[in-house]
C-alpha cells in the first residue's frame, strides 16, 4: 500500500523525530511512513478494533511492531499526550473531528494537524475557539479532489471572518489560486441553480462569490 499524496502532504508538515498521535489511523500508513522516513515515534489509534487488526497487520508486515504503538481509543480518551507532541486527525468530516476534540484532553494538545473532508470554515472557527492559532496550512489535489490541511498550534491570534472562510495563510499564497478558482466555479454553479424565488439565498451566494474572487486568478 502506497502513501497517498494527501497523506504525504500531512507527513511533510511533521518535524523529524516528533511524537505523533494518529487519531483514527485506519490502515496506519501515515505512521509507517513517519517511522521509516522521519524517525518519528508514532502512536496509531482508532475507535474500531476491527480496523486495528488491519493496522497491526500492516505494521507487522513492515517489521515496525516494536516501533509503533497501537492504542484502541475513542477519540483522545486513552491517549497520553504530552507537551510538544503532534496530534493528527485526518480523513474524517468536521462534525466527527469536532466531537473528538470536544473533551478536556484537548487542553493537552499543543500541536494539531487536521485534514477534514468538509466544512473547513466551521472547522477553522471552532478549533481556533478551543485556543489554537493557524501555524500553517496547505492545499493538495489528490485524485481530482482538493484537501485542505491545517496545522494548528496552541496560542492566540486575532482572526477575521475572511480568515475562517478562506484560510489566513492559503488565501494569500498565489500557488493556491487554482483551488480558489475551482471553489468559485463550484459555488457559481450552485448559485445559478437556486430558483429566483429564493432571492435572499441567491444573494448570499453572490456575496460569497464576490469574496472568493479576490483569491482566484480571475482577480486581475
Ligand atoms: C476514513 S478513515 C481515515 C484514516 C486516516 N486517518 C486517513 O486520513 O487516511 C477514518 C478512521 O477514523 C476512525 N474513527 C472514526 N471516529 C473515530 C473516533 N471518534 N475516534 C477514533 N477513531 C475514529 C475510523 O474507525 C476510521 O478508521
Amino acid at each position: 500500500m502506497e502513501l497517498s499524496k494527501r497523506l504525504k502532504f500531512i507527513a511533510d508538515m511533521i518535524e523529524v523525530g516528533s511524537t505523533v498521535f494518529d487519531v483514527g489511523c485506519d490502515h496506519g500508513l501515515l505512521d509507517i511512513y513517519l517511522t521509516k522516513n522521519k524517525d518519528c515515534h508514532c502512536i496509531a489509534s482508532d475507535i474500531s478494533l476491527n480496523v486495528l487488526k488491519n493496522t497491526t497487520m500492516n505494521i507487522n508486515k513492515n517489521g515496525l511492531e516494536d516501533k509503533i504503538k497501537i492504542v484502541h481509543s475513542a477519540g483522545l480518551a486513552n491517549l497520553e499526550i504530552a507537551n510538544g507532541d503532534i496530534v493528527v486527525v485526518s480523513g474524517m468530516g468536521t462534525k466527527t473531528i469536532l466531537n473528538i476534540l470536544d473533551c478536556d484532553k484537548v487542553l493537552k494538545i499543543t500541536n494539531l494537524i487536521i485534514q477534514s473532508n468538509n466544512e473547513i470554515e466551521l472547522l477553522r472557527e471552532m478549533v481556533i475557539k478551543k485556543g489554537f492559532y493557524i501555524f500553517n496550512e496547505c492545499i493538495v489535489e489528490d485524485h481530482n479532489k482538493d484537501y485542505v490541511i491545517i496545522y494548528f498550534k496552541r496560542g492566540f491570534k486575532q482572526y477575521r471572518k475572511v480568515d475562517y472562510l478562506f484560510g489566513p495563510i492559503a488565501r494569500k499564497d498565489i500557488i493556491y489560486s487554482e483551488y480558489y478558482n475551482s471553489l468559485y466555479k463550484k459555488n457559481l454553479k450552485i448559485m445559478k441553480n437556486i430558483p429566483k424565488k429564493y432571492i435572499i439565498k441567491k444573494f448570499r451566494y453572490y456575496v460569497y462569490l464576490h469574496k472568493i474572487k479576490k483569491f482566484t486568478s480571475m482577480n486581475s
